[in-house]
């Protein structure tokens, strides 16, 4: 699915929301790299987030052909911001209700409100898009991200304990969210 671009003002700065292009692929590989080294909470060490550029841009086109995922990149006054995103749980039929969401900020990004207003529109877009529930993974500790999805009525509904293992050899549960549209 396509998004249709947004425009949004943030203290005096245009947001541009957007749907990537192949011309993004190549900002896009350096961007998970740089916002997974920056933050314990996203999926994966940064060095391991080695896509090569056909393989960023087979991601691209795979969430642009679906016809329930959506990616959606943000720029605040021209600079890349972060990315937000969600895709069907499942193609089968039990599982098609639901989708899954992501949202990752660059961190010189975060703490102005754009998390707020990306996340927002990308619910608007799963809602419109007739899934029952959106469902995510936070791993503990990450409060700045479970205060913005309780405030947009995500509910905790389980825990993997030690799910998450660092290369410092400490752990963090994954915490289960999920948000009912129903
Ligand atoms: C999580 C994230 C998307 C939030 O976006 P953001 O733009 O930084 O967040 P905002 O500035 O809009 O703030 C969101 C809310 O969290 C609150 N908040 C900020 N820091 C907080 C903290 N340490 N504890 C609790 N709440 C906090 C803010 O006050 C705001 O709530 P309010 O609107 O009720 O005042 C963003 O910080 C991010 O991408 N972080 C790095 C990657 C990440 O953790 N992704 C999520 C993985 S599950």
């Amino acid at each position: 699915m396509i998004f249709e671009e947004r425009r949004f003002d943030i203290n005096g700065k245009e947001l541009v929301l957007k749907a990537p292009g192949e011309e993004d692929a190549e900002m896009l590989r350096q961007y998970i790299k740089k916002a997974c080294g920056e933050t314990r909470f996203l999926m994966a060490e940064s060095d391991e987030m080695d896509l090569s550029l056909e393989e960023e841009i087979e991601f691209l086109n795979s969430h642009r052909d679906s016809d329930g995922g959506m990616l959606i990149i943000g720029f605040l006054d021209g600079e890349h911001v972060g990315n937000c995103s969600f895709m069907r749980v499942s193609g089968s039929r039990r599982y098609a209700h639901r989708a899954s969401v992501g949202i990752a900020l660059l961190q010189k990004f975060t703490g102005q409100g754009i998390g707020k207003v990306m996340f927002e529109v990308l619910l608007e877009e799963i809602e419109k898009a007739g899934f029952e529930q959106a469902e995510l993974i936070v791993i503990e500790h990450n409060d700045r991200a479970m205060h913005m999805y309780e405030s947009f009525g995500f509910k905790e509904t389980g825990r993997k304990p030690n799910a998450n293992r660092y290369d410092d050899g400490t752990y963090a549960d994954d915490i289960l969210m999920v948000k009912s549209f129903k």
